[in-house]
């Protein structure tokens, strides 16, 4: 680890914070409780039979703490509610329900009238053939089915009047196509063409007038599905049919959609006088990290506050990521172990970037015992080591963890003056032996930027266009063609922090179509640092490189300079040319730190 001995700081307030301040787990924020002010926060729940687990029930907690909307996920489907013609089937739709008016929490209905889930026998005729396969449908079959759909509804949307405030009346009748506005492959439209929409929403709304009904799909920010669904809406609309609302499903993922097109999506239809409900939330992060999850989630409820005059219901589809229908991309808030995940964290207050979040709700220093266990982690402020001694043992303490974010300046004096040992979230920490010689710890949130935009660049080769690797614009580069090494000096003009160095190669510019890798790649290099611009220290090597864009992590380290050092230019031993579009390290000066 390495330890930052700096100059005597002179710290203008003492803040001695109360054991109570120290932070414990139990104590997450609430969703539901953090979004009063804007909509129900919702979550679908798994209580068919055959469902395992039962979501209700395993995470009865979560729900109960974080959601006062809930779905059911399967057992409210046509095929479950009712598998055989005037056989229904109530029983875990009641679990929910009832679970739901116990807890004060809203029930969104999900679905009277779906292509998919819904039983065989809805479509047969009389001798057990399936109308939708049929050359001729004819008007007696037609009204065979309409008089299914309309029993089907009366009998569910009445067992729940009063009891269910949203429905969604039809799923997923719009094609996914360009070239027709309905999707060609349900039966329904099959046998009845457009109109199974309207009479659904008519006798839903016969039924239970004081229900909202929605019409639900994916897909319903795409611009062009966007627009069929508008066309659809539209018409019906405008023949008085009540449709109170539109449910836009939101199975994205991070890579998209483009936060432009659900904002643009939103407006669109409220423009139409509908309410919006996001009904079955989850973002996949395949290939992503969580963090990145993260931020899309937190972008796109900034979307949602904003419009939540119009969105009047979210709903997560699932809580942990185990449990979702799609397990394999980790979408959701919580993972395996019920634990909330960057994107929890993200959502918690959309203004701060997940960590800060995370750091003020649970602590951002934690201190853990040999074996790993959590002492105690402290919320962002200044203690004294007594305080600290007074919840436990410093003995006990093995390791300490900091969260991204934020640095640990700890002070060889109580009074938070004197010399101090700065620790930022990359470190691995000595524990006991650093403790033995402070007396107060500060726990800051800092953030660490890009900090050779706007400096001076020199370099030994090809000076003139040194500064070109620093200026923050991937199309210029920096490229040496002589006897190596090349190195390129920047003066950061004070005294800087350093945690991190990014470094953008041949392969990542717009001649070599920003390939992951390539030979033309550096192959050799490393991150220097010196106090005096004289004499240099290595502080991270990477060798054998094939990689056009290499990101690193460093320990939290002091510079005044920094310097790139190529010893092997390319990955071909023959070529002696280095091409770097940017070269970039993040950091904060000193000053700021304290
Ligand atoms: O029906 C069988 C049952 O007999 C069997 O015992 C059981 C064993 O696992 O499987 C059952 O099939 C299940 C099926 O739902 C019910 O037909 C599948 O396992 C199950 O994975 C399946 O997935 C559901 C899916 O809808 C089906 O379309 C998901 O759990 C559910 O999350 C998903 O939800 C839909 C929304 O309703 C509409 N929007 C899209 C969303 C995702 O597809």
């Amino acid at each position: 680890m390495k330890k930052i001995r700096a100059l005597a700081i002179l710290i203008m307030f003492l803040m001695i914070f109360p054991s109570s301040c120290l932070a414990v787990k139990d104590e997450l924020p609430s969703l539901k409780d953090i979004y009063e002010e804007y909509f129900p926060i919702g979550t679908a729940v798994s209580v068919a039979s055959w469902a395992n687990p039962k979501t209700l029930y395993t995470h009865d907690s979560l729900i109960e703490k974080h959601f006062n909307s809930l779905t059911v996920e399967n057992a409210m489907k046509p095929d479950y509610l009712q598998p055989r013609e005037g056989h229904f089937n109530f029983r875990q739709g009641n679990e929910v329900v009832d679970f739901a008016e116990s807890k004060n929490m809203l029930v969104r209905g999900h679905t009277l009238v779906w292509h998919a889930q819904t039983a065989d026998w809805f479509f047969k005729d009389n001798e057990g053939r399936r109308i939708d396969e049929k050359e001729e449908i004819t008007e007696s079959d037609r009204q065979l089915v309409i008089g299914r759909m309309e029993a089907h509804i009366e009998r569910v949307v009445s067992e729940y009047k009063g009891r269910i405030y949203a429905w969604d009346v039809v799923n997923e009748a719009i094609s996914d196509s360009p070239n027709v506005i309905y999707r060609q492959d349900s039966p329904w439209y099959k046998i009845l063409g457009e109109d199974f929409i309207k009479l659904a929403f008519i006798k839903a709304h016969e039924v239970d007038p004081d229900a909202k009904l929605f019409y639900n799909d994916y897909g319903a920010v795409n611009p062009n599905k966007r627009d069929r669904i508008i066309k659809m809406l539209e018409g019906l609309i405008a023949e008085g049919v009540p449709v109170h609302g539109i449910g836009i499903q939101g199975h994205w993922s991070v890579e998209g959609p483009s936060f432009e097109d659900i904002e643009r999506a939103i407006q669109m239809y409220a423009d139409l006088g509908l309410e919006i409900h996001i009904t079955e939330l989850d973002v996949g992060m395949k290939g992503y990290t969580e963090e990145e999850q993260a931020q899309y989630y937190r972008e796109i409820f900034k979307i949602f506050k904003k419009y939540s005059d119009v969105i009047t219901n979210v709903t997560f589809w699932g809580m942990t990521d185990n449990t979702s229908w799609r397990a394999d991309v980790d979408p959701l808030l919580f993972d395996k172990n019920q634990e909330p995940k960057p994107a929890f964290w993200a959502i918690v207050n959309t203004d701060n970037p997940w960590y800060v979040n995370k750091a003020e709700c649970i602590g951002a220093l934690a201190f853990r015992n040999s074996a790993g266990k959590e002492l105690v982690t402290l919320l962002p402020g200044k203690y004294t080591l007594n305080d600290i001694n007074s919840v436990f043992s410093l003995e006990e303490v093995a390791r300490l963890e900091l969260q991204k974010g934020y640095v640990a300046i700890f002070h060889e004096s109580e009074d938070f003056t004197g010399d101090t040992y700065t620790y930022i979230s990359t470190d691995e920490f000595d524990g006991l032996d650093m403790l033995n010689k402070v007396k107060g710890v500060n726990i800051k949130h800092v953030e660490f930027n890009n900090i050779l935009l706007g400096k001076t660049a020199e370099a030994n080769v090809a000076a003139d266009r040194a500064e070109r690797a620093i200026d923050g614009n991937s199309n210029s580069s920096w490229s040496p063609n002589a006897q190596a090494p090349y190195w390129l000096t920047v003066d950061l003009e004070e005294t800087h922090l350093i945690n991190r160095w990014v470094v953008k190669l041949h392969g990542t510019g717009p001649l070599a179509g920003a390939n992951p890798d390539g030979p033309f790649n550096a192959a050799d290099y490393k991150l220097q640092v010196s106090t005096d611009g004289v004499n240099w220290y290595d502080i991270d090597t990477v060798t054998g490189n094939t990689a056009s864009f290499t990101d690193r992590n460093i320990k939290s380290t002091e510079a005044r300079y920094v310097r790139l050092y190529v010893t092997r230019p390319t990955s071909l031993d023959f070529n002696q040319k280095l091409v770097v579009y940017e070269f970039e390290v993040y950091g904060i000066p000193l000053t700021n730190i304290f």
